[in-house]
Parts: C-alpha cells; sequence; structure tokens
C-alpha cells in the first residue's frame, strides 16, 4: 500500500469517514477496452427487456409502458439545505435519481435482479421451443407457462432488496423461489416476500453467508438456478441499462455532459454490482466527463478495503476488526463483488464513508425539503455533492436506491432518528 492508501486504510479502521481518491484511475477508454463486457453487451440487455416489455406492462400494469424506470428530477431546496449545512456551495445543479421509487419492488436492485430473471425464463422457453424472439412475450404470462416455469426454481442470497425484486417477479412468472436472507434483512421485507409466494430461508449470519447458502443448495438440485449477486453478468448488464436511459433523461432535459459540463454519480454501495454495473455504463457513454463516486457505510466499507489492499473479494471487513453492523441494511456487505472490484480498480473516480447518524439525517432533511421518502442506504449519495470537488457547471446526480416499500411506521421512526 502506498502511503496516500496507508493513510486512508489507518482512518477507515477506526471507523472515520473518508473521501478516498482512486490513485489508480485510468481513462475511461483505456480501462473499457481491456475488459471482457462490451458496450454491445449493455445494447443486448436493453433489447432483452424492450422484448419483455409487452409481458411486464401484462403482469404489472402500474409500470405503465412496461419498461420499469425511475424520474430523474432537480432537487434545490435541498441543496440549499446542505450549502448551510456544510458552509460550502455546490458548483452546478443538484439532481436525485429516484431509484427509491422504482415500480414492482422499489429498489435499484430491481434494474439487475428482473434482468437475470426475465433472462432465464426467455432461455428456457426458447430451449424448449415453447417461445421465438419474434413472439409478443405477453403471451408468457399464460398459464401454459406458469405450469411450465413451476417445474424450476430461482434461489438467491440478499440482504433483503435483491430478494425482494427477484422473488416478485419470479414468483409472478410461476417459478419456485427460495431466497436466502442475511441476517441484516428487515422484517417487512421478508413478510412482504413471503405474501408474494417465495420461500424465505433466515440466516443469522452476514450477507456473504446468505449467499454461500444458496449457491451450495443450487449445486444439489438441477432445476435450480442461483443469481450470484457476487458474480453475475447478467446482474451486471441489467443495472448497467440504466445509464443508456439515463442518457436520454438528460437529453430530453437539455442537460450537456462534456468537458465544460461534467457529470457526478453518487452511487450506495453493498456488493458492488448496481453502482458497479451504472458506473461501467456510465464511462461507456460519457466517457471521462462523468465521475462515479461509491459510497458505503463506515460500518461496512468492503469496496474501499478491497480496493485499497488490492485483495478485492478476499477481504472481509471484519479481518479488519470492522463489525459490518450498519442500519443501511442493503450496504452491509463484508466483501465486495469480485468481478466489480476488478473492474473498479482502475475505473471508479472514488469512494467515501458516511456514518449511519448522517444516513438518517439526510433522510430526514430529504423529506422536509422535497418530500421525498427513501431508505437509510438510499440517502448515502446526498453527501457527496458537498463533499467532492467538483468542476464549475457540474450536474451532480445522488442515486437514490430504495425506499417505495418502505412502511410508513417504520419510516416514521427513522425520520425521528434523523431529526435534531
Ligand atoms: C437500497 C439499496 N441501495 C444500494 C444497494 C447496493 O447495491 P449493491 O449491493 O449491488 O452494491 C442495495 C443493495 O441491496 C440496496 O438495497
Amino acid at each position: 500500500m502506498d502511503e496516500y492508501n496507508q493513510k486512508i486504510f489507518n482512518e477507515v479502521v477506526k471507523l472515520k469517514p473518508v473521501l478516498w481518491q482512486n490513485p489508480k484511475k485510468e481513462s475511461s477508454d483505456k480501462v473499457l477496452a481491456a475488459l471482457d463486457i462490451k458496450f454491445a453487451d449493455i445494447k443486448e440487455a436493453e433489447e432483452r427487456l424492450k422484448r419483455f416489455a409487452p409481458l411486464i406492462k401484462k403482469l404489472f400494469p402500474e409500470t405503465g409502458d412496461g419498461i420499469i424506470e425511475s424520474p430523474l428530477v432537480e432537487i434545490p431546496a435541498m441543496k440549499r439545505e446542505l450549502e448551510k449545512t456544510a458552509g460550502r456551495k455546490i458548483k452546478g445543479q443538484l439532481y436525485l435519481k429516484c431509484d427509491s421509487h422504482l415500480k414492482i419492488a422499489g429498489s435499484i436492485k430491481a434494474r439487475g435482479g428482473i434482468y437475470e430473471v426475465l433472462k432465464q425464463a426467455e432461455k428456457l422457453a426458447l430451449e424448449n421451443g415453447l417461445l421465438s424472439v419474434h413472439d409478443d412475450y405477453a403471451k408468457l404470462a399464460g398459464e401454459k407457462f406458469k405450469k411450465f416455469f413451476s417445474q424450476y426454481k430461482i434461489v438467491v442470497g440478499s440482504t433483503g432488496n435483491l430478494g425482494l425484486s427477484i422473488g416478485t417477479m419470479a414468483t409472478a412468472l410461476g417459478f419456485k423461489v427460495t431466497v436466502h436472507m442475511s441476517r441484516d434483512a428487515k422484517e417487512w421485507k421478508k413478510k412482504l416476500l413471503r405474501s408474494r409466494g417465495a420461500e424465505v430461508v433466515e440466516h443469522s449470519e452476514d450477507y456473504g453467508k446468505a449467499v454461500e447458502e444458496g449457491r451450495k443448495q443450487c449445486q444439489e438440485d438441477p432445476r435450480a438456478y442461483f443469481i450470484d449477486d457476487e458474480n453475475s453478468r447478467d446482474l451486471f448488464l441489467g443495472y448497467s441499462v440504466a445509464a443508456l436511459r439515463l442518457a436520454e433523461r438528460l437529453k430530453e432535459k437539455g442537460i450537456v455532459v462534456d468537458g465544460d459540463n461534467p457529470l457526478y454519480v453518487y452511487l450506495p454501495c453493498g456488493v458492488g454490482g448496481a453502482p458497479g454495473g451504472i458506473t461501467f455504463g456510465l464511462k461507456h457513454v460519457f466517457r471521462d466527463y462523468v465521475h462515479c463516486y461509491f459510497v458505503e457505510p463506515t460500518h461496512s466499507p468492503s469496496m474501499l478495503l478491497g480496493l485499497l489492499t488490492g485483495k478485492y473479494n478476499r477481504i472481509h471487513v471484519n479481518d479488519c476488526g470492522i463489525d459490518n453492523v450498519t442500519e443501511a441494511d442493503g450496504l452491509a456487505v463484508g466483501s465486495p463483488s469480485a468481478l466489480v472490484s476488478a473492474m473498479a480498480d482502475k475505473l471508479v473516480d472514488g469512494i467515501y464513508t458516511i456514518e449511519d447518524s448522517k444516513l438518517f439525517r439526510l433522510l430526514a432533511v430529504l423529506k422536509d425539503t422535497e418530500n421525498i421518502k427513501v431508505e437509510p442506504s438510499a440517502a448515502a449519495g446526498l453527501l457527496g455533492p458537498v463533499i467532492v470537488d467538483s468542476g464549475e457547471n457540474a450536474a451532480h446526480i445522488c442515486w437514490a436506491t430504495g425506499g417505495l416499500l418502505l412502511p410508513d411506521e417504520i419510516y416514521r421512526d427513522m425520520y425521528a432518528k434523523g431529526k435534531p
């Protein structure tokens, strides 16, 4: 470890919030050219989601056109409040990407989770001669398909939101579903999932163990398919499609991204799949004009430790005496994804860590200023614009990653915790 990384490491193990600027970052062209996942793969994932839109529309009419997307909104009152508290100006405009309000599952994890379920359903139906890619996929909602899919099982390990996304889509198609939930998963998420027909297995250990159990279960069952949050290329690609859609939203709003108008994006990070996939997509679209920062709780800085030490997924926060206990349940991950840490090593602009008390504070301020409800994990990105020194004329996007389904009585307590 060089002197800079060592200094950051020393703070991280003392649970001090840090801002780490990645010293290994290289030009996006160079890094992306060396990866074996390409832009064409993102386009293929986007096309697949378009094929499935008629089915999603039929199963979940609340999505409107069957494309699961969320708004990008400007949050000027939040900006004023952040500036007042920090005693410094945010250069440029501040926006919130509201994946907190993504239809069907209410979190960023729906992007990857739902995509991988659909891809698996398509594969099975094509292999068995039940579907052609030119068909209207709405037919997959029929009883014949439900019966067909019920012979198969989808298994996943989760801190909550991935399980909720996968469980909701897979049970709607007729699959059997087992979700292995880590100790951090909130009771209301497990209850909701069970009510949607999934089997929920509760573990008293952390997320890594829940994933391991799911993986093991599938090895013994040829009809079971394991969705691997630590390594899955399909999950990663499902998240990356967000970048293409964000580019469209920015264009519609007349927000230019170029050398004079940089884009800064702040992404809450658990195992890294969601922020990693979105960063990968954004770097393809906006090259070095986009600056992507991941955010982790001070008690679960797994991606940061993986990159600082160069050990990637071969380190657990417990190895450094950190407990991996945080109210940001979606971010309570001890070891980062191998796939994403290798990719982020030279691509991510930086990582900052945040204390739980700050998450509650930001959650409450967002409610007071903009009347937007998010869960604690999702508030993590809101600090970025006041701690990262951006260029002038920047567009800052805080990625709000979950909250829609959070029961009001639980949210009220969280809000109260964030009030001074
Ligand atoms: C609300 C929320 N935000 C962010 C994340 C982070 O995503 P990832 O674990 O893919 O890094 C999660 C993960 O479950 C989440 O639930």
